[in-house]
């Protein structure tokens, strides 16, 4: 019989900014993307979550920073740890700890850090020893941006066709190692329209669907030869275009819908005000009106200090490059 102790396991994930979007669902039990994407783990930002398998439980519980959670939030923990049982034999409820560490409203998503670490505990705490290629397809089955935290630095999702062959990669001897994201606040209550029903709706509804899907195979070929070859420039302006693709879907469909509100626009303006004057900075924007500064250590302070002086200093945080799961 085994002991408590080693029903337990407690993993640690970074979150992660998408610079070529995931945006739409092929297959929306499995979550299978119609295209592929890229993106960038950062240090700032993590999920710590600790998983115990325990007999004497009668339900699955769960604690977020430190309050307990029974919402929809929990439905999906729930639900995460039935396929959990269901790979791997167990049949034990779980107690779940998770603590995130985004500061106080970096307003970034932390759904991917936070399946991510909840992946590769629970699978630990169950007995199973996943390697890293099967975390990932098992993180995508809690939210689709996860699968990419498993790992450290540029990570590229290939969308596959199935569960099997839809997982990260890591992207093999990267340059461009001195990027820097300046994340900026700009709000930080729920978006109004999750990304799952922003990406359905789009799917289903924009004339320019079929267009974003033939755009990102080439934005992907184009960003990953940027990386290999160290070009900053075609770097930074891939990304800005492709996060302006992905938000012209949301404008395209019916009923349209639209995450930037006006600080959104102006952060924007601000960036492109910035690289006219020299200082070479890229935006790129998710499922909210929070923007992220893509730029390289050289102009950090300058840009950090830019949007200090406009949002205040709590509103800006810089992140570099982070690390894949870790195991504590
Ligand atoms: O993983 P989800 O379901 O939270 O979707 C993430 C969607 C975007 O953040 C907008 C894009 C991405 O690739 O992370």
């Amino acid at each position: 019989m085994t002991t408590s102790s080693n029903n337990s396991a407690t993993a640690l994930a970074h979150t992660n900014i998408a610079l070529i979007k995931y945006w739409g669902k092929k297959n929306a039990d499995l979550i299978i993307p119609y295209t592929g994407s890229l993106s960038l783990t950062l240090d700032q930002f993590y999920t710590k979550t600790q998983v115990s398998f325990d007999r004497q439980l009668e339900q699955d519980t769960l604690l977020i920073n430190e309050q307990a959670v029974t919402d929809k939030s929990w439905q999906r923990v729930h639900d995460f740890l039935n396929l959990v049982r269901q790979q791997s034999g167990i049949t034990e409820n779980a107690r779940v700890i998770s603590d995130n560490h985004v500061p106080t409203a970096a307003g970034l998503a932390s759904s991917a850090s936070a399946f991510a670490a909840l992946a590769a505990a629970a699978s630990k705490a169950s007995g199973m020893d996943l390697n890293e290629r099967d975390l990932s397809r098992l993180a995508r089955r809690g939210s689709g941006s996860a699968c990419r935290s498993i790992y450290g630095g540029f990570v590229e999702w290939q969308r596959g066709s199935d569960d099997t062959d839809s997982y990260a990669v890591p992207i093999e001897n990267p340059n461009l190692k001195d990027i820097r994201i300046v994340a900026l606040t700009i709000e930080t209550h729920q978006k109004p329209i999750s990304s799952r029903q922003g990406m359905e709706r789009s799917v289903t509804t924009s004339p320019y669907y079929p267009t974003w899907v033939k755009v990102v195979e080439s934005d992907l070929k184009e960003i990953k030869s940027a990386i290999s070859q160290n070009d900053f420039a075609k770097f930074g302006a891939i990304s800005e275009f492709n996060a302006m693709r992905m938000h012209a879907l949301t404008l395209s469909a019916n009923p349209d819908f639209l995450y930037f509100n006006g600080m959104t626009l102006d952060a924007m303006n601000e960036v492109k005000r910035l690289r006219h004057a020299g200082v070479e900075c890229y935006y790129t924007v998710d499922a909210g009106p929070n923007v992220k500064v893509i730029c390289q250590t050289k102009n950090v302070d300058t840009i950090a200090n830019t949007f200090s002086k406009i949002l205040g200093p709590e509103k800006v945080t810089v992140a570099k490059p982070g690390p894949g799961i870790k195991y504590l």
